[in-house]
């Protein structure tokens, strides 16, 4: 069982920089082995620096699919959307053909988007990169501290979530892990408690998905 390397940087601005490039060399890696680079993006507000230094730079985008962790079951549209920020920062700036950003259908319902979402999933994988990140409590994606899936769903709804909106969807453990590479971010001072007990080997969401292989951990000195 492999544990996750962790890369330590002063300021959560050099953990974007660090992130970007290493998504850069993975996805040359990939498209030169496989002719592809599927990455799945992480949500929130953590990895929203990285995706920004992304879009300036130069990639063979034609090559790139990207999919999402998780989203929230809000309006396409909504200022919360997982998906509108990544257009934003990301996606609406670089030449990625618009079929080949594979958002999750949240606003349709939970249940009815993990279910087309897995359907589409199934002809994905295995992914070359799964981004994530990590919440106050140890949560990433939208898998949550003592809430339990089917393992076998690749897509699944999420309700009562601690984390507003109460209604996600998000790829369960055993998809994330389904990725030649995971590379987990995590930046400030509110995640240092969540951290810890990590590193401490408590059964958090995080812990479940940082034993597999080729696990790599980008912190800033605020949450170390
Ligand atoms: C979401 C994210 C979630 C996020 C963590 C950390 O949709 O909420 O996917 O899993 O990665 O909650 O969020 P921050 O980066 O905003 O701290």
């Amino acid at each position: 069982m492999h544990r996750t390397l962790w890369s330590l940087y002063p300021s959560p601005q050099q953990v974007a920089h660090a992130a970007c490039q290493r998504i850069l060399a993975t996805a040359a890696a990939a498209i030169r082995e496989r002719g592809h680079f599927r990455l799945v993006l992480a949500g929130g507000t953590t990895p929203e620096q990285c995706y920004r230094l992304l879009a300036q730079q130069s990639a063979n985008w034609s090559r790139w699919h990207l999919y999402f962790g998780d989203e929230r079951c809000l309006p396409t549209d909504h200022p919360e959307r997982n998906s509108l920020m990544v257009a934003t920062a990301l996606t609406d700036q670089v030449a990625i053909p618009a079929a080949q950003v594979h958002s999750i259908p949240a606003e349709r319902g939970a249940e009815e988007a993990a279910a087309a979402y897995s359907a589409q999933l199934a002809e994905s994988l295995p992914f070359d990169l799964v981004l994530l990140g990590m919440g106050e409590d140890g949560h990433t994606a939208s898998l949550f501290p003592g809430q339990h899936h089917p393992p076998e769903t690749l897509a699944v709804a999420v309700h009562n979530a601690p984390k507003p909106p109460p209604d996600r969807v998000s790829l369960n453990y055993t998809t994330l892990a389904r990725s030649h590479e995971i590379l987990i971010l995590v930046t400030g001072a509110s995640k240092r408690e969540a951290l810890r007990r990590w590193r401490a080997g408590e059964p958090l969401p995080i812990t479940a998905l940082s034993t597999g292989g080729h696990v790599t951990t980008l912190v800033d000195q605020a949450c170390w």
